[in-house]
């Protein structure tokens, strides 16, 4: 079985092809989380895999939740690995979700990176057509090689540390969590045709549309309402105006 989470579409487009690639079920950490569902039963051979993007050089918090939660019946030192998406590295995430799986009692076999285009249009611009195509054409020669290690059941671990590990997994990442998510900054524009895609789209169940969306506090900051609002009505403050949208256009759901 394995797990994903996943705002624009790129960790979700990796975790489809490893679940055909590997015949596992695939599960919506959002949508198990919304459900209040956290134990599953595994079949002796059955695989276990986390697929996540890379939130300030660790996994979203919705994830690690998540993990603190589950109960795997019939656990017996099934292949576990985990897959994260990023925009360049990682850092120290696999050695943090191996602890948090450790204290669980479950193992890492293997953890693997793989760069696909940035969805922090927060902080960065999107790249062009032709960019975001070279990318994943590069991303799916990495999906095959890991499927390949998958299917030799390897154990290591192939990431893109990036420099200073430690400094940003340990002393960064804790300092975004508290500070870096501010969802008072979403505002939706004139252009706002109350669709509803927003609220739908939200794994936090954080936004109400009732004529304009409105914003909770109960947000992970996957950027999936301001990156999938057809009409790019909405904002963050001033750091998204005039900048494009993201969404990985191999990833069909
Ligand atoms: C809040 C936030 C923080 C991010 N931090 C990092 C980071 O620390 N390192 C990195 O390489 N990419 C970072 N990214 C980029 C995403 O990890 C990357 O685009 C990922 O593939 C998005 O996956 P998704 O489409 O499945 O949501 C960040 C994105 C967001 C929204």
């Amino acid at each position: 079985m394995i797990f994903y989470f996943s705002g624009t579409g790129n960790s979700l487009w990796a975790a489809e092809k490893i679940s055909i690639a590997q015949g596992q079920k695939l599960f919506s950490i959002a949508d198990e989380i919304k459900k209040n569902n956290f134990e599953y039963t595994l079949d002796d051979s059955e695989l276990v895999g986390f697929v996540f993007p890379i939130y300030a050089w660790n996994a979203p918090k919705m994830v690690v939740d998540f993990i603190n939660k589950l109960k795997l019946k019939n656990y017996k030192a099934n292949y576990t690995f985990a897959i994260s998406t990023c925009e360049a590295n990682v850092g120290y995430t696999m050695r943090n979700l191996k602890d948090t799986l450790n204290s669980k009692g479950l193992e890492l076999d293997s953890g693997f990176s793989i760069a696909m285009p940035s969805n922090y249009i927060i902080l960065t611009h999107v790249k062009s057509k032709t960019s975001i195509e070279a990318i994943l054409d590069t991303a799916e020669e990495r999906i095959e090689e890991i499927n390949t290690s998958i299917d030799k059941r390897e154990n290591k671990f192939e990431i893109t540390l990036g420099h200073f590990p430690y400094i940003k997994s340990k002393l960064i990442n804790p300092l975004f969590m508290k500070y870096g998510i501010k969802p008072k900054k979403f505002f939706a524009s004139n252009s706002c045709i109350s669709c509803g895609l927003c609220e739908k789209v939200c794994p936090t169940n954080n936004i109400k549309v009732d004529g304009k969306p409105k914003w909770g506090t109960n947000c992970t900051q996957c950027l999936a309402c301001i990156n999938r609002c057809p009409k790019k009505a909405i904002e963050y403050g001033k750091s998204t105006r005039d900048k494009g949208r993201y969404y990985n256009p191999r990833c069909k759901k």
